[in-house]
């Protein structure tokens, strides 16, 4: 079963704690993070790494110093060496997201503010485009961003990037649940968690054993679990 994790960052991160967490995270990382201009986009990919840094030392009692971190060619971040721990993150606004799972997996948060629907129409499906405008009009900034996470969730577990293209798969949500329909033979599934009504937050996974909630941990937290684990 997957485990999925939602990190609340309120801004600013104390000095202490952002500190701790830059020493944490490693020269390169450290080294990207101080060419961030704000603030607030510095602190989301810092909380991001230092979090799963922590899960994986925690699960398979490592040391911090030994954990290697890769891209594959589309960008998709993994460990090196545990070949059977998957995870995916996801930051937007005052949420990091976190997904650990043994099989791939992709999550997505975002926070929903007005669009230009135009952007539907061209990246979208046409059936979920059509879906979307057949919606009532006081529905349709939601469903549009259910359908903006889902569609990233699953780019994001496929790991492929954009190479796979926005329109060539298409999901529906309705009464019965997720669905999709791509060439694609694999099975995938989809779940949503409500943990904050201006964000759409999405998951995608090779298994459907989701967990029924999201656990909640703030930046302070995290750095409570680091010290009471000796990290
Ligand atoms: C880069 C991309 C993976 C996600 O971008 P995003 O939604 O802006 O960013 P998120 O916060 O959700 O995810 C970023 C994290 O995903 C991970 N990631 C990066 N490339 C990835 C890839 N190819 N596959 C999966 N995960 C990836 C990284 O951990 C990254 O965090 P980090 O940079 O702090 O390490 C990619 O899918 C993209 O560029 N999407 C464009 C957005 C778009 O047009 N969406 C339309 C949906 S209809």
């Amino acid at each position: 079963m997957s485990d999925i994790y939602a990190i609340e960052i309120h801004s600013p991160v104390p000095d202490p704690v952002f500190n701790r967490f830059m020493k944490f995270v490693g020269e390169k990382k450290e080294e990207r993070i101080l060419k961030f201009r704000r603030r607030e986009d510095a602190e989301r990919t810092l909380v991001g790494d230092a979090f799963i840094r922590t899960i994986v030392c925690n699960q398979f009692h490592l040391k911090n110093s030994d954990l290697e971190f890769e891209c594959n060619e589309y960008g998709k971040p993994f460990v090196m060496n545990i070949p059977d721990f998957h995870y995916n993150l996801s930051h937007s606004g005052k949420w990091v997201a976190c997904a650990i799972d043994y099989e791939p997996l992709g999550i997505d948060v975002e926070g929903i503010r007005p669009i230009d629907f135009s952007i539907a129409e061209r990246f979208f499906s046409k059936t979920e485009y059509e879906d979307l405008i057949a919606k009532p009009e006081q529905e349709q900034l939601e469903y549009f961003y259910d359908l903006w996470t889902l569609k990233e969730s699953y780019i994001k577990a496929r790991g492929k990037g954009l190479s796979l293209p926005l329109s060539s798969f298409s999901i529906r949500k309705d009464r019965t649940g997720i669905t999709i329909e791509s060439e694609n033979e694999e099975s995938w599934y989809f779940v949503q968690y409500p943990i904050d009504p201006g964000y759409k937050f999405s998951v995608c996974a090779g298994n459907f054993h989701f967990p029924v909630e999201v656990e909640l941990l703030t930046p302070e937290e995290l750095a409570g679990i680091m010290t009471s684990n000796g990290l």
